[in-house]
């Protein structure tokens, strides 16, 4: 009896090991055919309906997915995939739906771009910004003052929560502003096309961004002096802060919408140009990557 069983258990055995061993040889056949790992896509991020929308009737193929409030519009630019991303407004919104795009969809690179306010006077209503630095507004502590001393906005203090695990507001090293850097690849590729863009000029700057519509001009240029703020809006950072996280490339495309800085007033067309603008950087991009 024992000797039966234990011919059985042999037979299982070489069994076992011939059935792992085809399933390895499918496996390494399957490389060898030469099949491609999926393509990772590009992701252009909008936060308001007219930002997002736009974009996504010029992809082909397009299929949406809604994740929460987020939607998604997976389709092809020149054959390649592309996901337009409507995040809703704001920092919160932004950093969700970029956690969510990057674990679902695992990108190679994400654009945010849309409409801005400018802090630098030499910058006209429909200039563009590439986000060379994107930084984060709102992170901020103040110094100490006594009850009845008032409040001091000027004298608030930069503050980094990037710069450890331990309590930022007691952390002298995180008295700094952080800066997330924009990638080489995607600055090089919006370069490339920028003579396409015949509604304003297109530079190079520091987007901030912040839960906060500043209207007062003096607090505008504090954070101009201080941040180096070409424009600000209400994503960019959010967005490069979660790229970050992931290492995933990151880039912030801005049109000015208004500029109070120098008279220029609101003008929502201006969300349209970006678009047009943003739509030239993907295709460049696409065929700078697809060249290699
Ligand atoms: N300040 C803040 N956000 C602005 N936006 C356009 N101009 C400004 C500005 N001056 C954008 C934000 C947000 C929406 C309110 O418009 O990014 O999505």
């Amino acid at each position: 009896m024992m000797k039966r069983m234990g011919k059985k258990y042999a037979l299982l055995t070489i069994a076992a090991v011939l059935f792992v061993t085809a399933l390895a040889g499918l496996n390494f056949s399957e490389h060898a055919s030469g099949k491609e790992k999926p393509r990772q896509p590009i992701i252009i991020q909008g936060p308001m309906p007219i930002e997002a929308e736009n974009f996504a009737k010029r992809l082909d193929n397009v299929k949406v997915e809604k994740s929460g409030n987020f939607v998604f519009y997976k389709g092809k630019l020149d054959n390649y995939p592309v996901i337009v991303a409507k995040t809703g407004k704001g920092m919160e919104n932004t950093a969700a739906a970029t956690a969510v795009a990057i674990e679902k969809y695992d990108p190679a690179a994400i654009i945010n771009q849309g409409t801005s306010g400018g802090h630098d006077p030499s910058l006209n209503v429909f200039d563009i910004v590439l986000g060379k630095r994107t930084v984060n507004l709102g992170s901020l502590k103040t110094p100490h003052l006594e009850e009845n001393e008032g409040i001091e906005p000027t004298s608030w203090i930069p503050m980094d929560l990037m710069a450890s695990e331990g309590s930022a507001g007691e952390d002298p090293n995180a008295e700094k502003a952080r800066y997330f850097e924009g990638d080489e690849e995607l600055l090089a590729a919006a370069h490339a096309v920028k003579d396409k863009y015949t509604k304003g000029k297109v530079v190079e700057g520091t987007i901030g961004s912040a839960d906060v519509w500043n209207n007062e001009v003096d607090r505008i240029n504090w954070f101009h002096e201080n941040f180096g703020t070409s424009v600000e809006e209400m994503e960019g950072a959010s967005a490069a802060q979660i790229s970050k996280a992931y290492d995933v490339a990151f880039l912030g495309i801005r049109v000015l919408s208004n500029n109070k800085t120098n008279g220029g007033k609101y003008d929502p067309t201006t969300a349209a140009a970006n678009q047009d603008y943003v739509y030239e950087v993907v295709k460049e991009y696409i065929a700078e990557k697809q060249g290699k």
